[in-house]
């Protein structure tokens, strides 16, 4: 792969996730803005529901026990889940995704790309095999799609309508529900097999404590020693691991209907998901700035399966130690000019 089609590959990666994501985020800015939250017209019927759902009303009661407690008529922890969703929810979560952005740009432009000391060498590891990379593509771009449609649902109201419509935003928000009801259980059946599989990876030891404390080569200088899997990135599995976790029962929970959940089950289930389905969301951002933009070399890992031999000694010193042992570094193939190796266009096919 030339160097110019990585390039593109990059920033249209990067394109597509900022753009889907700057969208429904832009929402809170509209949901908190004046003009949404104005006092709404009273009503004076109003006053005698208010006081069947404070329970003053005696024979208020519902026939219809399905999903509800008891004969309740209304039920005053909805209103509550409501102005959870509407309030603190959609304004802390929009705040904490667009703090993670503002910080990503301002640690871009303060620190820079993170380059290859030493020029590519063009001999090359192994890092990810096939398997390894279907799923975590796959886990990628569901999540992605997950994260857009949900946020579309979570703010997306009170943006889109005055965008679409109201006919136009129905419509999207149906085919948003539908793509998100769809894709999560792919979704949740790769992501259990890319954790289970990777888990051996991610135990903490004392190379991780010393990465930690050389703040991971960023924030003091010099690079800490790092075997396959650094510090950070092992820290990134566990926020995968947990927030997939409350992330997919919580979803499950609303998904499926077919435990006997009452409604008070399905307010906590999706205020448990919305909310670190938002957390999630903001420390994805940083996994994908330092696996695109944030690192030279570490995208074609991913891509390709092999990263170059300087960015495994700069980045994963003690796994290429262990690499070079087992004798496991290709040399570049013959006949193909290495780019990398030269800096040079590659002339593949070329005689
Ligand atoms: C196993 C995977 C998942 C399942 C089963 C699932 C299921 C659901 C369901 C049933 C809803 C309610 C939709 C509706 O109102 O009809 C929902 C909403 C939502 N989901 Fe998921 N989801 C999953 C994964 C994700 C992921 C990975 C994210 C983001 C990273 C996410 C973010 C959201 C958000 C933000 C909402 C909107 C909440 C709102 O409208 O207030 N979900 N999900
Ligand atoms: C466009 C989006 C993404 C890009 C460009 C990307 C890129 C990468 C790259 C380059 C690596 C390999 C790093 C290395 O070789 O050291 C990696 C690893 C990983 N990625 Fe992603 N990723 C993306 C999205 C995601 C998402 C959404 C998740 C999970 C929800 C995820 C979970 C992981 C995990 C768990 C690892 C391995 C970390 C470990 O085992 O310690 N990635 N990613």
């Amino acid at each position: 792969m030339t160097e110019t089609r990585k390039r593109a590959m990059r920033w249209s990666m990067l394109g597509v996730l900022l753009l889907s994501l700057i969208l429904p985020v832009g929402a809170y800015f509209i949901a908190t803005s004046p003009s949404v939250t104005a006092e709404e017209a009273t009503n004076p019927r109003a006053d005698y529901w208010r006081e069947v759902r404070s329970g003053q009303q005696e024979n208020a009661y519902t026939a219809v026990t399905e999903h509800s407690a008891g004969t309740v008529l209304i039920q005053s922890s909805g209103q509550n889940w409501r102005q959870l969703r509407n309030g603190p929810l959609a304004t802390y979560g929009g705040m904490i995704l667009i703090a993670a952005l503002v910080v990503i740009t301002l640690f871009y432009l303060l620190h820079g790309k993170v380059k290859l000391e030493h020029p590519r060498t063009g001999h090359t590891l192994l890092r990810w095999n096939s398997v390894d990379r279907l799923l975590h593509w796959v886990v990628a771009i569901g999540f992605i799609v997950l994260a857009v449609t949900g946020l579309s649902l979570l703010f997306g109201r009170a943006l889109l309508i005055p965008v679409f419509g109201k006919e136009g935003f129905a419509a999207y928000a149906q085919i948003a529900r539908d793509m998100h009801h769809w894709i999560a259980p792919v979704f949740a059946v790769a992501l259990l097999l890319m954790l289970v599989l990777w888990i051996r990876n991610n135990f903490f030891n004392q190379t991780d404590v010393r990465w930690f404390a050389a703040g991971g080569g960023i924030l003091k200088e010099g690079h800490p020693s790092a075997g396959f899997m650094n510090g950070g990135e092992k820290m990134w599995y566990w926020v995968v691991f947990f927030g997939g976790l409350a992330v997919c029962i919580s979803g499950f929970v609303l998904y499926l209907p077919i435990f006997g959940q009452t409604r008070p089950d399905f307010q906590l289930s999706h205020l448990v998901h919305a909310g670190f389905a938002v957390l999630w969301i903001a420390a994805s951002f940083g996994h994908v700035y330092i696996g695109t933009i944030g690192t030279e070399g570490a995208l074609e890992g991913m891509v390709t399966g092999h990263v170059d031999e300087s960015w495994a000694k700069q980045h994963h010193d003690l796994w290429y130690e262990e690499m070079q042992a087992k004798q496991q570094i290709h040399p570049p193939k013959e006949g193909k000019v290495s780019a990398e190796a030269t800096g040079d266009v590659v002339s593949s096919g070329a005689s």
